[in-house]
């Protein structure tokens, strides 16, 4: 393997990572190939690109339209590419209506409350269907919401929340989900952006043994929103115990109302679902990029639709008889696209499960595995890792059977996928190791199950109709195969990418195509490669191995967040002046982020002010946001020109060599923060 080349002293992570070894490969169990939804061989050629966009009919073609579409893909304005034009569908028929005549018995969702004594729940195709119309005309006749509205929902993992984002759905109401676990302020800041006049939240939910008032945040995310201009009328809250209110915060007056309550009224209602263009938008999820403000990714509902049923089908190996459990939170685009749509479009039983997957002891997700007899299982490392870590010996005990496993949202160590694969999947399960982004609407890189041999570390090669390439930083394509890292770039478009940033062409644009565009001018879809600002390596049999983001995003436990964000928070706190994050290995979670403050001038260091600290990231943006550790130094590191030098930062909490600093405006800084490690 050639040396990566140097730049200075500066060794990138990327740069590391290329001596990672070759790890040996691992073959899918001949039952496993026996029943899978794809054993084609020559799939990766019928998706290759002579036949895109044609390709995706297929997809397009496992869903019902009222109308049939007249344009794959229509490319006249690059890079906003329109799928399946002229097609009219609904997203929420797709995933109920449709399946009545067939399945209307079956099992839809199964609830799995945290507390153990509470039993779980199984809603069929029918009751869901029950569920979701009452609840649409709640929305269209009690709130007003009408298609093409916007609105916001703060909830946790219980069935509302699914039965919520199908009522919009039918309504053609664009949902906004924010994680329940961000802060009423994070809450506040996607109400603004999308417009919402609605906040649909939940009383309280279960989170380690834990009754939480989520109401709370409720109160925060409407003040705020407020004061930044977007008035808020109506909160309608579920109720973790239909009936009973679960949370000490109050209710207000004329704006609170609990959902089960007004539901009286709408007992039985039937609402027609609306046909939608193809184009018009299914929901908002927000994510960190780069500059401070989250970015709303703006999907479509025939392309996204397509999509992740297609993949949900083909990588995920999806039959309706199957139980499959998601353990990811539906409040992420994994929960949106692998809990809700895809599953649920192919007639699955999808699992939704409260809480706290260590809650109350290791064993617990084998023993929800055995209970519903689980067959495919859909996890983080940060998840696999933690279970690994408390209990390693657990998964042996429970009689359960798992034809397939998925892990997603973080790269994954060789020695932790192989317990994944050894001991949670007893040495039978497939594993898919699927690589792709809240953009990006469904995977992107990933093996088809039952056709390719499993790598650890590996994501594979694209998935069928997905054409990778590694650009370096010039904009020239690296050799396919050779080893080196670079910048992941998608060359072609595909039926799940968002449209655009809700309200922002612009950054859309500078985001994700500025970088790698051959010619702005061009209308051919060939010019415009999607930069996806990860790093990563493609081995010679064509496996890409992802290295993580390339930008100011951190990585923590699978949920991104963005530099700019922490840092802003901590800003906040009045004694501070300066403020950087870097990103820390940290063996469970991946990567924690670690702040490093100057403070302003005459203010003594104190315990007072790192906790202070520590609990604005808490509030502005939610507990994820913690940092592992507030250093208070002298001064920052600093360019000559005057920019804080976050990889010098980043070095000494790592506890790495922080290379030649002789360069630095204030080189004894340095010296002075090692001391502090
Ligand atoms: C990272 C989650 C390595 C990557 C679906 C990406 C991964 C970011 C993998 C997107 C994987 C996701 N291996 N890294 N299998 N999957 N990532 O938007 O850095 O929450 O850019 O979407 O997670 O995170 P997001």
């Amino acid at each position: 393997m050639a040396e990566p080349k140097q730049t200075g002293t500066e060794v990138s992570e990327a740069q590391i990572a290329v001596h990672w070894k070759e790890e040996e490969t691992y073959q899918p169990a001949s039952s496993f190939i026996a029943q899978a939804n794809l054993t084609d061989s020559n799939v990766l050629e019928r998706y290759g690109l002579d036949n895109f966009p044609n390709c995706f009919k297929e997809y397009a073609d496992l869903l019902d339209w009222y109308e049939y579409w007249h344009t794959t893909l229509d490319h006249s304005k690059p890079p906003y590419w329109k799928w399946f034009v002229g097609g009219k569908l609904n997203a929420c028929y797709n995933c109920v209506d449709r399946h009545l005549p067939k399945y209307k018995n079956k099992t839809a969702l199964h609830f799995v409350p945290e507390p153990e004594e509470e039993r779980i729940e199984h809603i069929t195709f029918q009751e869901l269907y029950v569920r979701v119309n009452e609840f649409a005309a709640l929305l269209r006749d009690f709130a007003g919401l009408k298609r093409g509205d916007r609105v916001t929902l703060h909830m946790p993992m219980t069935v509302d929340l699914p039965i919520t984002m199908l009522a919009c759905a039918r309504l053609g109401v664009i949902h906004s989900q924010v994680f329940s676990g961000f802060s009423g302020k994070a809450c506040a800041d996607r109400i603004v952006d999308s417009q919402s006049r609605v906040l649909i939240t939940e009383d309280a939910y279960y989170r380690g043994g834990k009754l939480i008032d989520h109401k709370e945040k409720a109160d925060i995310a409407v003040a705020e929103a407020e004061k930044e201009g977007q008035k808020v009328d109506k909160v309608l809250i579920w109720q973790r115990y239909p009936g009973k209110y679960s949370a000490e915060t109050p209710t207000v007056e004329g704006r609170d109302f609990f959902v089960n309550d007004v539901l009286k009224n709408y007992k039985r209602a039937v609402v027609e679902p609306e046909r939608m263009l193809s184009e018009e938008v299914l929901f908002l999820m927000y994510t960190s990029g780069t500059t401070g403000k989250p970015k709303g990714a703006q999907h479509s509902i025939g392309g996204y639709m397509a999509y992740v049923t297609g993949t949900s089908k083909f990588i995920q190996d999806i039959h309706p008889e199957d139980v499959y459990w998601c353990m990811a939170d539906i409040g992420w685009i994994t929960g949106h696209s692998y809990i809700v749509y895809g599953p649920l479009a192919l007639a699955a039983s999808s699992v939704i499960f409260e809480g706290v997957p260590t809650h109350p002891d290791a064993g617990r997700p084998w023993r929800v595995a055995e209970e519903l007899d689980v067959n495919i299982f859909h996890t983080s490392p940060t998840a696999i890792r933690a279970l690994r870590r408390v209990g390693p010996d657990e998964p042996a005990k429970y009689n359960y059977d798992f034809k397939h496993m998925t892990t997603v949202g973080e790269p994954i160590e060789p020695e932790v996928w192989r317990w994944y694969y050894n001991v949670v999947g007893k040495k039978k399960a497939v594993i898919v190791d699927t690589w792709w982004q809240t953009e990006t609407g469904g995977f992107l890189c990933s093996t088809v199950p039952a056709l390719h041999a499993m790598k650890p570390g590996s994501a594979g090669p694209g998935v069928p109709g997905i054409h990778p390439i590694i650009f370096d930083d010039d904009g020239k394509p690296l050799p396919a195969g050779c080893g080196k890292a670079g910048n992941i770039c998608i060359q072609n478009p595909w039926p799940g990418l968002m449209q655009t940033i809700w309200g922002d062409d612009e950054r859309f644009v500078s985001q994700y195509y500025r970088r790698y565009c051959k010619n702005p001018d061009s209308k051919d879809w060939r010019d415009w490669p999607y930069f996806a600002g990860d790093g990563a390596v493609e081995a010679p049999d064509g496996y890409f191995r992802i290295l993580g983001r390339i930008d100011d995003v951190i990585n923590v436990a699978g949920h991104r967040l963005g530099t700019k964000e922490l840092e802003s928070a901590a800003l906040m706190v009045s004694e501070v002046g300066e403020a950087a994050v870097v990103p820390v290995a940290d063996p469970i979670k991946g990567k924690i982020p670690h702040v490093f403050v100057s403070l302003k001038p005459g203010i003594p260091a104190s315990k007072e002010i790192e906790q202070s600290i520590t609990d604005k990231l808490a509030s502005e943006i939610g507990p994820i946001a913690k940092p592992g550790r507030v250093w208070i130094v002298p001064d920052m590191p600093k360019t000559r020109s005057g920019k804080i030098m976050r990889r010098v930062l980043a070095a000494v909490a790592n506890k790495q060599d922080t290379g030649d600093t002789t360069t630095l405006a204030n080189p004894d800084v340095v010296e002075k923060i090692k001391q502090l490690a």
